[in-house]
């Protein structure tokens, strides 16, 4: 890849730039900046929108600069991982929020980053900072941890097969061979016998369902007025996240459920679901990229 080619196809992108397009002035915080694909289209459509653009991944921030480089004067950079940037920026005029979550193209692809079956590292961090890595986990977790991991981030059928496998077999060093020992070792239905197992390994190392929670918590407490949230997620444990915080923010009444009578005063509701049903990729659209399959956007709207 030469260093001006674009790693990453946004996805659902006309559907993100038509949420946002329509927004009076004030900031726009895109929480997973990415290759900048989605801030790109969000600052050519909307020139009333400035854009706080967060991502945790040095090499996805230092692209991303570049690209926007005409805009910069409606642009703030911010490193970091998205639990975090609310805080950070919460004081200014928020009118959108959007998060793709997930790894990017380049992060899969990409064969130190050690997120894809090729990779010849055991790393799988989106921050290269961290200390925790697959490789600690993989070597070094024990067989309950492991189990754990599979069967609640990767939804692994056989995850105790998969652990016991692994513990077995240990130490391994890429993920290239971790994949091709389970590929030898494990039944082979649709997906890669490494898939399930990877994205729990993956989840696991980027702590990526604590810290998405985490986002909402914060989302939730600043209290944000007319406030547009647009949520991307790739995988049912994070949809559901979504679906719930969703659904909470709608709720008047959050008096605890065995109560005979509401005393909160009925009138918790903070904003509504804009959209009923998730908004999914066209056909279309996966044809031209494959990696959008099981993308689903869900967007709310704070009550101004
Ligand atoms: C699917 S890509 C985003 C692509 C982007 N929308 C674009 O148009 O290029 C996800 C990005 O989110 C970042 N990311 C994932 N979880 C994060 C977190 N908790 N905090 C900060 N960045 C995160 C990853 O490093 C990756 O660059």
């Amino acid at each position: 890849m030469n260093e001006n080619q674009i790693p990453h196809i946004p996805v659902l992108f006309n559907e993100v730039i038509d949420t946002f397009k329509d927004l009076k002035e004030g900031y726009i915080i895109d929480c997973t900046l990415g290759y900048g694909g989605h801030s790109e289209g969000i600052l050519e459509s909307n020139s009333n929108i400035k854009l706080i653009c967060n991502d945790q991944d040095d090499e996805a921030l230092a692209f991303s600069k570049k690209r926007l480089e005409k805009y910069k004067d409606r642009v703030i950079f911010n490193k970091g991982n998205f639990k975090d940037v609310i805080d950070s920026f919460k004081d200014k005029n928020i009118v959108g929020i959007l998060a793709d979550i997930g790894v990017s193209s380049l992060q899969l692809d990409k064969n130190d980053r050690g997120f894809g079956f090729d990779g010849d590292t055991l790393d799988m961090r989106m921050d290269q900072n961290q200390h925790l890595s697959a490789n600690e986990v993989v070597n070094n977790y024990s067989q309950n941890q492991l189990e754990d991991i599979f069967r609640n981030y990767g939804e692994v059928k056989e995850y105790k097969k998969v652990a016991s496998l692994i513990v077995q077999n240990r130490p391994f060093t890429s993920s290239k061979e971790l994949a091709q020992f389970l590929s030898k070792n494990m039944y082979k239905g649709k997906l890669h016998p490494a898939t399930l197992p990877f994205q729990g390994i993956r989840i696991e190392v980027n702590n990526e369902l604590g810290v998405l929670e985490e986002l909402f918590d914060k989302i939730e407490s600043a209290n944000f007025r007319g406030t547009t949230v647009a949520i991307i997620s790739f995988h049912s444990l994070e949809d559901r996240i979504v679906k719930n915080y969703f659904k909470k923010w709608t709720q008047k009444c959050i008096c605890p459920p065995q109560v005979m009578r509401c005393t909160c005063g009925n009138n918790h509701q903070k904003g509504k679901v804009i959209t009923k049903k998730p908004i999914i990729p066209t056909p279309q659209e996966i044809k031209q990229n494959p990696r959008s399959r099981s993308s689903k956007m869900r967007i709310f709207k704070f009550d101004s």
